[in-house]
């Protein structure tokens, strides 16, 4: 139960943080499902973009406005980004992508100017470990799968772009180093590591106290 406390008291924090008027981007998770309503309670007017369908459809039953993030006339930046994470690190570098909607998420992360992550206290960690969630390319998959190596593949719907979501599992000490791998392995459409130059802030919740960490990068 704690732990689900911590995390809608981050996600509430944060929606604090939405001004009136914002264009601002909406992460996927049972993180993101505690800031939805509490966005909501605010009233504020906001143009917002969804990183799932999941949460696309749950704004839009609390009557926040979702528009598209899709082609060449979508909105193209963002004023705040909302998200909840798999691990931080105190280096800022998060693995993201338990729900699969890392592409996505990275996506509106890197349109954003202010990326803000909400997580659980047991989501801070000192270094990352695998698994790193992947999404990768069905055209091609088993050289791929055998350019990756240690990979496994999940057992879920795909992407909303079609792309197969999977884990890689091998060990790693450096994140930039796996992320440089990881982005220039062809196959790999993206993975869920995410560079401390994309986050902004992070907010914790430890019980009930919630403070916003400084990370060493
Ligand atoms: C989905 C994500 C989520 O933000 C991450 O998995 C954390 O989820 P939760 O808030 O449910 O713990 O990256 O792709």
């Amino acid at each position: 139960m704690t732990v689900e406390r911590e995390k809608q008291l981050a996600a509430e924090a944060a929606a604090q943080l939405v001004e009136d008027g914002m264009l601002v981007g909406l992460g996927t998770g049972s993180t993101v499902a505690y800031l939805l309503p509490a966005l909501a309670a605010r009233g504020l007017s906001l143009r917002c973009v969804a990183s799932s369908p999941a949460t696309e459809r749950a704004a839009r039953e609390l009557g926040i406005k979702v528009e598209s993030f899709r082609g060449p006339g979508s909105v193209s930046r963002l004023d705040i980004t909302i998200d909840g994470a798999d691990q931080v690190a105190r280096s800022g570098w998060l693995v993201k992508g338990g729900g699969g909607a890392h592409t996505r998420e990275k996506a509106i992360a890197a349109a954003t100017d202010r990326f803000v992550v909400i997580v659980s206290s047991n989501k801070l960690v000192e270094t990352l470990t695998p698994p790193v969630p992947l999404e990768l390319l069905k055209f091609g998959l088993a050289a791929t799968l055998q350019r990756l190596d240690t990979v496994m593949l999940r057992d879920v719907s795909p992407s909303p772009e079609g792309g197969v979501i999977a884990d890689f599992t091998g060990p790693f000490e450096d994140p930039e180093v796996l992320a440089a791998r990881l982005s220039s392995t062809v196959g790999v459409v993206e993975h869920g590591l995410f560079a401390p130059d994309l986050v902004s802030d992070v907010v914790v919740a430890r019980g009930e106290e919630v403070e916003r960490i400084a990370l060493t990068a």
